[in-house]
């Protein structure tokens, strides 16, 4: 952002920021860093009391809206009884989260399971890892190109992009990155509607002869425990697979006994209006990992759920892994009263309602602008290409601008100013990934998408 910033309380937190905050833990994609005061439902303000539309949702986090009154409630309601206790004893709500999970497992799917507690989502997807090495002897995993699974060492070594390995040395577990079905932009230049799911036959060929490396063609086995998969990609670019194609890469895994394993940290939490993504695609996975919006971005509370044979007190005994706040009581407070307020009423069906509405929002936003080159979505999932005139050539610097343009909080509608939170996604850079609260009324949709075709003006893309 180019503007002068006169506040001196901003000028002194940024000051701060620059002179004691390391800058490795996050990246501030606005520059100077954007400062936020106060949140409430679908909207950040900033310390105008400006009110920013988000669209993003903490990276969809807070599914339920920021300030939700019944979560807070709870919040309010465990500080005042339990706030803390060592996760060697036990309390309620953890039991009674983990059973929630489970039953809907059971009832759902007939699988037996666990619920295994961490606090953030690459720890979870660590704990995921200890669970497959110990199961499968096997150091190795496959996952997706696209994919994101966290920063920790783990994590990142079963995350596509080399950057966030380059100056961490040696990832001797480094995966084996599978291209994901990106049919826009479809790694083997193929067409969805002739190509008869080319790229999961090409995974299947690397089981043909042992000369492919993944597979002893004596022995059958592979040297991968897992395939690790976002099963609609997040940080990717929020990608919905095409039909079919999960549903026949678990059956390539299961004739070869490799784990599959999702990752729900990002779009579980019916933000693809099931309770998990993978629920939209034909499959059930061996484990799948959970974090952010099952405590709506309070306390955290991450986990996985495994099958009973690869969890069971026998096989991943007492201290297999263990974190000093992993089933921390606020968190599962939270996180219980989450579950219960999506079961009380079918909210996916309210999900894929409202979604269905910001679908037909932009694809009419598509019809009207010629850098719109793609957009989809699956519950409240969404996403728009941004790319250069001819409507294909990604525009990764139109995406930069409008998300800079978007945070300066200047769009006035009537006599009132907005801004609007974007996240950037997808390989190039140049996907608007929208995650908006899950709760978000139609008039807030109309609202953003008005503020959106305001910044696509702004930045010349007409
Ligand atoms: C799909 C996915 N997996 C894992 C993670 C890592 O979770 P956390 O940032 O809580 O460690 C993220 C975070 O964005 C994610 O989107």
């Amino acid at each position: 952002m180019t503007e002068k910033i006169t506040n001196r309380k901003i000028i002194e937190i940024l000051e701060k920021n620059d002179k004691y905050c390391s800058h490795g833990d996050t990246v501030n994609y606005a520059d100077p860093p954007k400062v936020f005061e106060n949140c409430e439902g679908s909207f950040l303000f900033d310390e105008n009391g400006t009110a920013y539309l988000d669209w993003q949702m903490w990276y969809s986090a807070v599914n339920f809206g920021y300030k939700n009154k019944r979560l807070a409630d709870t919040m309010h309601k465990q500080i005042d009884t339990l706030p803390q206790l060592a996760s060697q004893y036990l309390h309620k709500e953890k039991v009674d989260l983990a059973e929630i999970i489970c039953k809907y497992m059971e009832e759902k799917y007939g699988v037996k399971g666990r619920v295994h507690f961490n606090v953030g989502g690459a720890q979870a997807v660590e704990d995921s890892l200890k669970v497959v090495r110990n199961h499968t002897g096997k150091t190795h995993q496959f996952a997706f190109m696209g994919g994101y699974h966290g920063r920790t060492l783990g994590a990142s070594a079963i995350t596509s992009s080399f950057r966030y390995r380059r100056r961490f040395g040696n990832f001797a577990d480094r995966a084996e990155f599978v291209p994901y079905p990106y049919c826009y932009r479809c790694p083997y230049d193929m067409k969805v509607e002739t190509c008869d799911t080319y790229c999961h036959k090409q995974f299947e060929k690397l089981f043909e002869t042992e000369y492919q490396s993944v597979w002893d063609t004596k022995a059958k086995e592979s040297e991968f425990g897992a395939f690790y998969i976002e099963p609609m990609q997040g940080t990717g670019g929020y990608i919905i697979p095409p039909d079919g194609y999960m549903e026949k890469l678990q059956a390539s895994l299961k004739k070869r006994n490799i784990l599959l394993v999702a990752d729900e940290i990002q779009m579980g939490v019916y933000r693809t209006g099931k309770l998990w993504s993978w629920e939209n695609f034909g499959i059930v996975p061996d484990i799948f990992v959970f974090g952010k919006a099952i405590t709506n971005g309070l306390n955290p509370l991450s986990g996985i759920w495994a099958r009973e044979e690869l969890i069971s007190p026998e096989k991943f005994p007492p201290g297999s892994t263990h974190s000093t706040f992993a089933s921390n009581p606020m968190g599962t407070a939270v996180a219980l009263e989450v579950m219960k307020m999506t079961q009380e009423e079918d909210f996916g069906a309210q999900v894929n309602k409202t979604g269905a509405y910001f679908l037909k929002q932009i694809q009419a936003l598509k019809s009207r602008w010629k850098v719109v080159g793609d957009v989809s979505g699956l519950g409240l999932a969404l996403r728009i290409e941004l790319c250069e005139k001819d409507g294909y050539t990604a525009s990764r610097e139109l995406a930069d601008r409008m998300f800079n343009e978007g945070l300066k909080g200047d769009l006035l509608v009537g006599d009132k100013k907005y801004g609007l939170v974007l996240d950037i996604g997808g390989y190039q850079k140049n996907v608007i990934t929208l995650a908006p609260n899950l709760l978000i009324s139609e008039e807030e949709i109309d609202l953003g998408i008005h503020l959106f075709e305001m910044l696509l003006r702004r930045c010349g893309a007409e």
